[in-house]
């Protein structure tokens, strides 16, 4: 069987979702529940015979030993962080405790087990950002796999340094790890706190769509599936002590990305102006990266794997599913939400 952590949010219920429907072999998912994880993305499997829920925190490093001790895992599909850009400007700490300390407690009850001599073919897979290389000029070559890292954000920080924990567990006490950096996923039941489903969530309630600074930072952008499918290739074909950078061949700008919402908006869900007049240009995020950008020579040429669906063809669908799942978003979008919207947009009107 294999462990998943974070696999109660956006990437990771993707993930479990799609390896139950492949795959025959039982998977555990760890997950704390923090704002960002809902045991709902999962309803649909909760019953399911390979699947099993703990309610855990990776900051907690006696239970991450004992768990893999207890379960005896023949992989780990590490995804639980804290993953938004804007919360580790607010909040920094937590991103050193969940991404660093928290990916340091699993090396460290991975490698207990792989001492044990339990689990000879033991994987780690870390799932990471390309954010950690910093940030591209317009003219620059994408990020390969040797690109040095230049975190810009906290958060960004704190997933370089898991990443340099992980890379130092393999040289250092010779675990099976294997490091991905990957680019802006979206898609289904991502939390409305990121600029797509945040566009969407405002656009349907009429309200003011906030695009930073002059909205031409640019983003690779890919969708969650097509990153999941990735992730399975890495855990069954990817060499341990590699890393491997996953991308959608997919670079737009935020605002066309914004302008491309308003139209299928404009579509699907007509009003009496069109969605785009709600765009409102608001005040930048501090330390912006203005560009990221993916080679994927690596995992196409080596793994055998590319990103199979197109932008469009997959922000429809996104959007459709938000359209079809307002139950869903009203479930998520609780008071704490609220309160980090008023705190993240404050010269913008709530309703
Ligand atoms: P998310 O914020 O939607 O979900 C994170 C999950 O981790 C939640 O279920 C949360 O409850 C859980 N979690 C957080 N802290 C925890 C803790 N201390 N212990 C246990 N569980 C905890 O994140 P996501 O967008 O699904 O991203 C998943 C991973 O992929 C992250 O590591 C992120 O850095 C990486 N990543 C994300 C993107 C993206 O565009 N979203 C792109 C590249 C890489
Ligand atoms: P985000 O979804 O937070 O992902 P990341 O910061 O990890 O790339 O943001 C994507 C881009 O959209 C980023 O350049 C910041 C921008 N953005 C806005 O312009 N307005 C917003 O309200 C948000 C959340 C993001």
């Amino acid at each position: 069987m294999i462990f998943v952590t974070g696999g109660c949010g956006f990437i990771g219920s993707c993930f479990v979702l799609d390896w139950l429907a492949a795959e025959k072999e039982p998977l555990v998912n760890i997950d704390a529940l923090t704002y960002a994880g809902h045991l709902g993305n999962l309803q649909a499997v909760a019953r399911h015979p390979n699947y099993t829920f703990v309610h855990a925190d990776i900051r907690d490093a006696a239970l991450m030993r004992d768990l893999m001790l207890q379960h005896k895992p023949r992989a780990i599909v590490h995804f639980a962080a804290e993953s938004h850009v804007d919360r580790s400007i607010a909040a920094p700490l937590e991103f050193v405790e969940t991404n660093v300390m928290g990916t340091v407690n699993l090396l460290k009850a991975a490698q207990a087990l792989a001492e044990s001599g339990d689990e000879a073919g033991f994987r780690f897979v870390h799932v990471s950002t390309d954010e950690v290389f910093g940030s591209l000029e317009t003219s620059d070559p994408a990020f390969r796999e040797s690109n040095r890292y230049e975190p810009n954000s906290p958060y960004s920080a704190s997933k370089a340094a898991s990443d340099h924990f992980v890379r130092a567990w393999f040289h250092t006490f010779g675990l099976a790890t294997i490091t991905t950096n990957c680019s802006n996923n979206y898609g289904p039941r991502q939390f409305p706190e990121k600029l797509i489903p945040l566009v969407i969530h405002n656009a349907l309630r009429g309200q003011r769509l906030p695009v930073y600074g002059d909205g031409k930072q640019v983003r690779d952008w890919l969708h969650v599936s097509d990153h999941c499918a990735a992730l399975r290739a890495v855990l069954a074909r990817g060499q341990p002590g590699e890393t491997y950078n996953i991308g959608g061949r997919s670079e737009l700008a935020n605002i066309d990305v914004v302008r491309s919402i308003c139209a299928t908006l404009d579509e699907l869900r007509p009003r009496a102006t069109p969605h785009a007049d709600l765009i409102e240009y608001v005040t930048d995020r501090r330390g912006h990266d203005r560009r990221y950008a993916i080679d994927d020579t690596k995992i196409a040429t080596q793994l055998g794997w590319q990103p199979a669906i197109r932008f469009d063809a997959g922000l429809r669908s996104t959007v459709q599913w938000y359209l079809d799942h307002q139950d869903w978003v009203e479930s998520v979008t609780s008071g704490a939400y609220r309160t980090w919207v008023e705190q993240q947009y404050p010269s913008m009107r709530h309703s």
